[in-house]
């Protein structure tokens, strides 16, 4: 009787071993079996309580079953954990690691489909230096000395008259200085400011535009900025024209676009306004001509500039200027 239940364990102890496919489920077992509660150890134990003349017997098999069980599970334990480690070395048919493909960083990728839609109405996409001399920053842009965007608070000076160029804008008085007009450039680069908080980095991205010509109208400045936000957004977006001042253009305006993110009802990006700020623009102004050489008499023509950085928020919904620095490649690979 005793006997007949000690091999029945034993049966069933081996009918398992031989199911167990890893290492962990032999371990597993051994518990089940060979463990301080396991089958064969309560057996053991129980042992005591048997009638006197059975013991001896029962104790000998249970002993027998346990080494028996314990000298497989060994083996079995060692010959899977081989059998896994040829496996990892040597499984041809696991896919290979894969290469994950590089992508342009998103500023890169919004700054160019900014160019792109001015080449596509004519622009040449042009550049400029990012050390810039005072006087192309400031001075050739009607931006006298006392003017408070010279303050020391917003430029990064180099020496009294080397610059981190402050905006794209200077591109604007190298380009006429070397071409006589029509002008028709965008130029898009780096620029610097020395301002570091949730909406603002001490670098980031701006695109300069300039069309020069006999006849410019301020028309032709809302017809061309028109269609750029419309290609840029898509062509339900409202535009608004707002008075400004710039020392480089006069009339100057700033324009707004209606808010990409409630249409225009009011929401927490747009202040409840409605209206969001994309970019600063005007008529030429004729000093600023005048330190080219260009005809005031006979030329017009509107700039504009934008920041990249701000025309991405929009664009992506991303409300975080700073997650477009930090590199965090969750964040990058999303676009
Ligand atoms: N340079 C200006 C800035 O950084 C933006 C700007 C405004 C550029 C008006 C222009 C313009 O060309 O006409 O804030």
């Amino acid at each position: 009787m005793v006997e007949t239940s000690i091999d029945k364990i034993l049966e069933q102890a081996t009918e398992e071993l031989a199911g167990a496919v890893d290492p962990d489920a032999v371990g597993q077992l051994q518990v089940k079996y060979l463990g301080r509660k396991g089958l064969v150890t309560r057996f053991l134990r129980n042992i005591s309580n048997l009638p006197a003349e059975q013991r001896p017997a029962a104790g000998k098999r249970a002993n027998q079953v346990k080494k028996h069980l314990e000298k497989e599970f060994a083996r079995i334990q060692k010959q899977l954990e081989a059998g896994n480690q040829v496996a990892e070395r040597l499984d041809v048919s696991l896919p290979g690691r894969g290469v994950l493909p590089g992508c342009l960083h998103p500023i890169t990728q919004v700054s160019r489909e900014i160019c792109d839609i001015f080449a596509r109405m004519g622009f040449e996409v042009v550049e400029g230096p990012e050390v810039e001399t005072d006087y192309y920053n400031f001075e050739a842009l009607n931006i006298p000395k006392n003017h408070p965007a010279r303050d020391m608070q917003d430029t990064f000076y180099i020496s009294e008259n080397i610059v981190l160029r402050t905006h794209t804008s200077p591109t604007q008085p190298r380009v006429m200085e070397k071409q006589a007009p029509p002008v028709r450039i965008v130029a898009p680069g780096k620029v610097y400011r020395c301002d570091s908080d949730l909406t603002h980095t001490p670098m980031f991205h701006q695109v300069e535009g300039l069309l020069v010509d006999e006849g410019v109208s301020f028309g032709d400045l809302k017809g061309i900025l028109t269609a750029f936000v419309h290609q840029m957004f898509d062509s339900r977006t409202n535009l608004r024209f707002r008075p400004s001042f710039f020392p480089f253009t006069e009339p100057s305006a700033e324009v707004d676009i209606g808010c990409v993110i409630c249409r225009g009802k009011g929401c927490r990006v747009c202040s409840h306004t409605g209206w969001l700020e994309i970019l600063g623009s005007g008529m030429v102004h004729p000093a600023v001509f005048e330190n080219v050489g260009y005809d005031t008499e006979k030329y017009t023509g509107f700039a504009f500039g934008m920041g990249v950085e701000r025309i991405a928020m929009l664009k992506y919904q991303v409300d975080d200027i700073r997650k477009y620095f930090d590199n965090d490649y969750r964040f990058l690979r999303q676009f």
